[in-house]
């Protein structure tokens, strides 16, 4: 069920400093911030051959990774996103496992324009995931 690697989600206090890290001292090619207002986040997109990075930062002041970052004030990961073909397959799988989904488990429109759910933390070894439809 389990696909590629779509992003790992780091939360940072400052999105421009932190795309400057990657492409200066890892000499990754990033992307222009993105405000993705409907989100709560501005992200920089970190290109890979095999995967990227997304680096967030807060953006309004209900952002989703708020409170995240007022617990790591210097950033972190903040999620892991997995691809899936089929995510209603996907979220019946994890529900007859007992695997705790947020919310209803009912797919919402992510932050690529694509249907995603998230797991919880706390059943997924304390890492925040993220699945995407593909
Ligand atoms: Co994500």
């Amino acid at each position: 069920m389990i696909g590629r690697l779509n992003h790992v989600a780091i939360a940072v206090p400052d999105v421009e400093a932190a795309a400057a890290v990657y492409r200066d001292s890892l000499g990754a090619t990033v992307s222009a911030p993105v405000a993705l207002g409907e989100h709560g986040v501005t992200v920089v997109f970190v290109d890979m051959p095999n995967s990227k990075i997304e680096l967030m930062e807060p953006l309004g002041a209900d952002s989703p990774i708020a409170a995240f970052l007022e617990r790591n004030p210097a950033g972190g990961v903040h999620h892991v996103c997995f691809e899936v073909a089929d995510l209603g397959a996907a979220v019946e799988r994890l529900r007859s496992t007992g695997a705790r989904i947020i919310g209803r488990g009912e797919p919402k429109i992510g932050a690529h324009g694509k249907p995603v759910v998230f797991l919880h933390p706390k059943y997924f070894l304390g890492t925040l995931v993220e699945l995407e439809e593909a």
